[in-house]
């Protein structure tokens, strides 16, 4: 069974884990620091950041939502193979799969459905049963989480983080909605226009609370 290597070692690397043994693939869950290792839950492989050879050839993802620490280790290993880790039950529109084939580092979790013309950035989760509609950007380093639905026309920069449940009204074609950099919407709020950079947004309507 090919192996792959997957930095973290709380909750979300485990459910990470479980995208790789779904699609055939033996996880090796790589610690920071032996207290992590020590944490871990389960009967797992598991491998201290510092153990990992030089020349390896293991190839990489990361099981760490979030996305600041996830960029960091990004860019520590740039230079190495890091693959798609997407779960056999998503499912993607005309053409989206190869689009979605092109980038590195991405987490699809069970039930997410794309349809097409989706640009996705390097290193998005798109968390359990999420939905993305037509015409869509997401930048590099976004994640949305379980049950997020957004809407066609929509681009969320990069560093955003989309709660568990949120809906995006959708953009238009000449005009998307823009959900600007690093900012986070609440759980269950529903975004009806676009929101600034750096900033939260809870609600239905979804308003700036900070
Ligand atoms: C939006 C969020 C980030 C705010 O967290 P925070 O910065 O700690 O802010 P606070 O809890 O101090 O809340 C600030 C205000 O927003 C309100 N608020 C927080 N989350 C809200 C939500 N999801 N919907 C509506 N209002 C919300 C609070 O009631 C508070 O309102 P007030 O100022 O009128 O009292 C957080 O509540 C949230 O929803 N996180 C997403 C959780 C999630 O989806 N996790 C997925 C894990 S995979």
């Amino acid at each position: 069974m090919n192996k792959v290597g997957i930095f973290g070692c709380a909750g979300f690397a485990r459910e990470c884990a479980d995208i790789a043994y779904a699609m055939g693939l033996h996880p090796i869950l790589i610690a920071y620091e032996a207290n992590e290792k020590a944490a871990l839950k389960g009967d797992y492989d598991c491998l201290l950041e510092s153990e990992l050879p030089a020349n390896h050839t293991l190839p990489l993802a990361i099981g760490i939502g979030d996305n600041g620490v996830r960029q960091k280790i990004a860019e520590r290993y740039f230079e190495q193979e890091f693959i798609n880790l997407i779960h056999p039950s998503a499912t993607f529109g005309y053409q989206q799969k190869n689009a979605v084939d092109q980038k590195r580092g991405l987490i699809i979790a069970a039930g997410v459905r794309l349809t097409n013309q989706i640009a996705l950035g390097d290193f998005c989760i798109l968390n359990l049963n999420a939905t993305i509609g037509h015409d869509c950007i997401l930048d590099a380093f976004v994640n949305v989480a379980p049950g997020a639905n957004i809407s066609g026309n929509v681009h969320i920069q990069s560093g955003c983080w989309i709660g568990t449940n949120a809906a995006i009204n959708q953009g238009s074609e000449s005009a998307k909605l823009i959900i600007g950099e690093n900012t986070i919407v609440g759980s269950g709020s529903v975004v009806t226009k676009p929101c600034d950079s750096n900033a939260v947004y809870a609600g239905v309507p979804a308003v700036r609370k900070k």
